[in-house]
């Protein structure tokens, strides 16, 4: 599955949302890095962390088991399952994140944005 991806620090610095409509438009066009905006594709038996990280990026994790956050990324367009344990609080699953180690997308052209840990909203979570 292709998978589009923004760094959340990215948009931080932009002043943009996760909320914006044309988020993934304006990331395009602010002429990122390839480490901070770009294209992955992600096999079926990997997680979307193995993917970025096969794809020589360096994405935020710790535990790799689901239990810290540190992987968390927002997803913005497309469907990316929820496993049975893990951290995240049902609001912030209702708010499209997901932890990277331990899920993977079941859409084309899902959109993520990683780095999220960084949200003001997720800090409370990281362990
Ligand atoms: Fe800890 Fe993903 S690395 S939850």
């Amino acid at each position: 599955y292709r998978v589009e991806f923004l760094n959340y620090e990215r948009l931080d610095e932009h002043g943009w949302s996760l909320d914006d409509e044309d988020l993934f438009e304006k990331a395009a066009d602010a002429n990122l890095g390839n480490a901070d905006y770009g294209e992955i594709t992600v096999e079926e038996r990997e997680t979307l962390l193995e993917a970025a990280e096969n794809a020589g990026l360096a994405w935020p994790f710790a535990c790799r088991g689901g239990a810290c956050s540190n992987c968390a990324v927002a997803v913005i367009d497309g469907e990316v399952p929820i496993p049975t344990s893990h951290v995240l609080t049902q609001e912030m699953i209702d708010r499209g994140i997901r932890l990277s180690c331990i899920t993977t997308p079941v859409t084309e052209d899902t959109k993520v944005v990683f780095n999220v840990k960084h949200m003001p909203a997720m800090e409370d979570l990281l362990l």
